[in-house]
């Protein structure tokens, strides 16, 4: 059986006394909550692993990101194993954000998720088409892309770990979300490219992320839809009671 997840990404926001005290908040809800039907990770920024896992009881901890080499003279880089280090379990990897402004590649990619699962990390991976390819309708093959390219030259044991989430690019930050009929949509399709290669058992197993301006208001519609598993939540997961209000949507 799949497990439902909602993640915060933090993005390049807070500072680590900040961010301590939200993680902190969002700790004690999670704890106080009964009967809640997801596992709950926040995104974090490098800076505030380490001190953000102290507060933690009852929410995983990821990583926004790491580097595509494991030691060595990458000034200014943060390398898988040192995410390990701090006690995360899972990194962020293919976000659009890292994808557009830092030129991250698909071939890139598949390096980062190697070397994340091999430091013991669980990975997030992000796919999502742009406005554009939405209107002009490549997205079906974008998507393909990105997952084929970065993720299916894994075994069948390493895709247990891992994790998809679907992010529409034009939905990111924009206050525009796709309508729960859109995602489901894309949602099913790479369940079946899973499927397809993997067969349907890993493919039932995976767990699919909505996200793009996933909020309290609409995230029990989209958390309905059968192949929408949770989401990965940008401007939402900056405060405990929104951020809760989406863990709570199940
Ligand atoms: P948003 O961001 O919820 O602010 O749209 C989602 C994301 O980028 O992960």
């Amino acid at each position: 059986m799949r497990k439902n997840i909602v993640a915060g990404n933090w993005k390049m926001n807070t500072t680590v006394a900040e961010g301590v005290e939200l993680a902190h908040q969002v700790n004690a809800a999670v704890e106080a909550a009964t009967d809640l039907k997801c596992e709950v990770i926040v995104g974090v920024p490098f800076t505030h692993l380490t001190a953000v896992k102290q507060v933690l009881t009852a929410v995983n901890l990821a990583a926004e990101n790491c580097a595509d080499h494991v030691s060595g003279a990458y000034t200014g880089e943060v390398s898988a194993p040192m995410v390990a280090s701090t006690g995360a379990q899972y990194v962020i990897l293919g976000h659009s954000e890292r994808r557009e402004y830092y030129n991250e590649t698909n071939a890139m990619l598949k390096t980062k998720v190697d070397l994340a699962l091999e430091a013991g990390l669980k990975v997030i991976f992000c796919c999502g088409e742009s406005l554009a390819q939405r209107k002009d309708g490549s997205y079906f093959d974008v998507i393909k892309s990105e997952l084929t390219e970065s993720l299916f030259h894994l075994t069948a044991e390493q895709m247990a770990n891992i994790v998809i989430a679907y992010e529409p690019i034009w939905a990111i930050g924009t206050g525009e979300t796709a309508t729960s009929d859109q995602a489901e949509e894309i949602h099913a399709f790479i369940r079946g490219l899973i499927a397809e290669q993997y067969g349907a058992q890993i493919a039932e197993d995976t767990t699919i992320l909505y996200g793009g301006s996933c909020k309290p208001s609409n995230a029990p519609e989209l958390f309905a839809k059968p192949d929408i598993d949770g989401g990965l939540i940008g401007g939402a997961s900056l405060k405990a009671d929104s951020f809760m209000g989406i863990v709570t949507a199940f």
